[in-house]
Formats: C-alpha cells, structure tokens, sequence
C-alpha cells in the first residue's frame, strides 16, 4: 500500500500521551493526525458510515455472524462484547470515568445499516485506572441494556501472544481514508517487542502494548476508527480469544511501522475486576 504526504517518523511526531491536546487543538496539523495517532475515527471526519467497500487496511468483507462480538461506537471506534452488558474497548475512545449516557453501541450486523444492526445507549464509562495517554489502552462501557450477542474471552495469559491475529472493524480503509459501512477483517503477524521496539523506540510500551503487522511489505493493518476494537486469535482449544485492544501506529499498514495494540493478557485481571465493579 503506497501513501502519500506523510511526514517521516521524526517529524510530526505525537506520542500516544498527546492525545488530549491533539484531539483538543484543532492548530495541529491534519497530516499530523492522519500520520501518528490515537485518535478515534470521529475526530477528523463522521464517524458515520458512508461509503461500502474493502476497512482495515488491506481487509475482506467480514461474513455476517463470522465475528458476533464486534461493536461499533458512536465516537467513532470499535470494541467487542465483554459481557451481555459490557463492551470492551480503548481508554483513548472515552473521555474519563463515570456516568455517560452519550455513547451509541451498534452490534449485530456487518452492515452498520442492515436490518440485524441493533443500537444500546452506554449508561457508564470506565475508562483503564492511571490512563495517561502512554500503555492502560482500555477501557469498558456499560450498556443501558444487555444484548443478546455472545461475548469474546480475553486472554489472561501470554500463552496466545504469538502466531496470526485477526482484526476486524470499520474504520478507514487506507490512511487518511473513510469509515466504513461493513465490517473488514484481515490477518496479521505477531511482531516481537525487539522487533517493534526498533520502530518505535521509546513510544512503545512493551509490557502493555503487543505489535503485529507485516513489518517489510505493509499494506494490512488496522487504521484510524478500528481504536478499540478486538485483536484476536483461536485458542488451543479452538475458540477465539482476545489478545489485543487496536491502539496506534505510524499512519497505517506502512511498511517498518506495526499496528500497536494493547495487551490484553497484561490486563486481564485488571479488567475482570473493573467489569465486576460495574455490575458484571
Ligand atoms: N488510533 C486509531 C483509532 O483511534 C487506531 C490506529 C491504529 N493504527 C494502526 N496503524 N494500526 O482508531
């Protein structure tokens, strides 16, 4: 995937914990945003749907029901059905902790518009305890109701950590490019820290962030607007299991430069109890 107008990784160079003032300071650059951040879909375009067509960078049309526990949110981000009434996604995708009625879920459909696509207000955020912009990439939503969805495990160990992923969402297609209608899936490697490390330096944080993506081509990743939605894989014993929360990366699906995601086994524990404290 070749891209254009976007700034060497030297320049222009938000780190994660920028976010507040880059969503905030509308100064910034647009090539600024669109190269290197963290920001939800919504904050440079509608985070409505609007044109059909290949999210995720490099993806294929999702089937309807491949991937049940896919959530689309009204800011502009994805997240996964944790419980019947809790969706999991990144801390970057809300604005604090507590009450918040402002939220729209969407699950149930790969088409944002089809008939099967169900909306549930949130009634409360909580976003990751010590969130700074830097690692805690996750957050819970609290639906006003249950939904019917089936939900998708977490891993709570490092067993998964490796191998090919799934990603999924609806977010832009290619950098700088338009949420989506339907659902896009594709695949991607497990990238080591060292690795992941070396083109990111000191933005990543190893022991919260697991990098994946195809390090010398490019061309599939997630993108601006797949925030907060599942990283997965199957497990060893054959269902599929959350290993990573979409986070940030260098534009998107640029070859050198990873997807960054949170790691979900660091926080499994974390967010069983935070889950707990919202009423499961
Ligand atoms: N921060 C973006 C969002 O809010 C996700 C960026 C993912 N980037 C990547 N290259 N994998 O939607």
């Amino acid at each position: 995937m070749s891209l254009t107008g976007v700034p060497p990784p030297t320049e222009g160079h938000p780190l994660p914990r920028q976010l507040k003032p880059l969503k905030r300071a509308l100064a910034v650059a647009a090539v600024a945003l669109a190269a290197f951040s963290l920001q939800p879909g919504s904050a440079q375009a509608t985070p409505e749907p609007s044109d059909p067509g290949p999210s995720v960078v490099g993806g294929t049309r999702a089937q309807q029901g491949e991937f049940p526990w896919m959530v689309r949110l009204s800011m502009g981000c994805g997240g996964a059905v944790y419980s019947k009434q809790i969706v999991l996604t990144a801390a970057h995708c809300v604005d604090g902790s507590g009450p918040d009625t402002s939220i729209t879920a969407t699950v149930g459909d790969v088409d944002l518009k089809g008939s099967k696509a169900i909306s549930v207000k949130s009634a409360q955020v909580l976003q990751a305890p010590g969130y700074n912009g830097k690692g805690k990439d996750w957050a819970l939503i609290k639906l006003a109701k249950p939904v019917s969805q089936p939900t998708l495990k977490i891993a709570e160990t490092a067993a998964d950590n490796n191998g090919e992923f799934t990603i999924a969402g609806w977010g832009a297609d290619r950098e700088g490019g338009q949420q989506q209608r339907y659902l896009l899936k594709a695949k991607v490697p497990f990238v080591d820290d060292a690795t992941c490390k070396k083109a990111y330096g000191n933005q990543l944080t190893p022991g919260d962030e697991i990098c994946a993506g195809y390090i010398d081509k490019g061309g599939v990743d997630t993108c601006q607007g797949d925030s907060g939605g599942p990283m997965f894989r199957k497990d060893a014993a054959g269902g599929w299991i959350q290993v990573g929360i979409v986070s940030w990366g260098q534009g998107c699906a640029e070859p050198g430069y990873p997807g960054v995601y949170s790691e979900v086994s660091t926080f499994a524990a974390d967010i069983k109890k935070a889950a707990q404290s919202l009423g499961g």
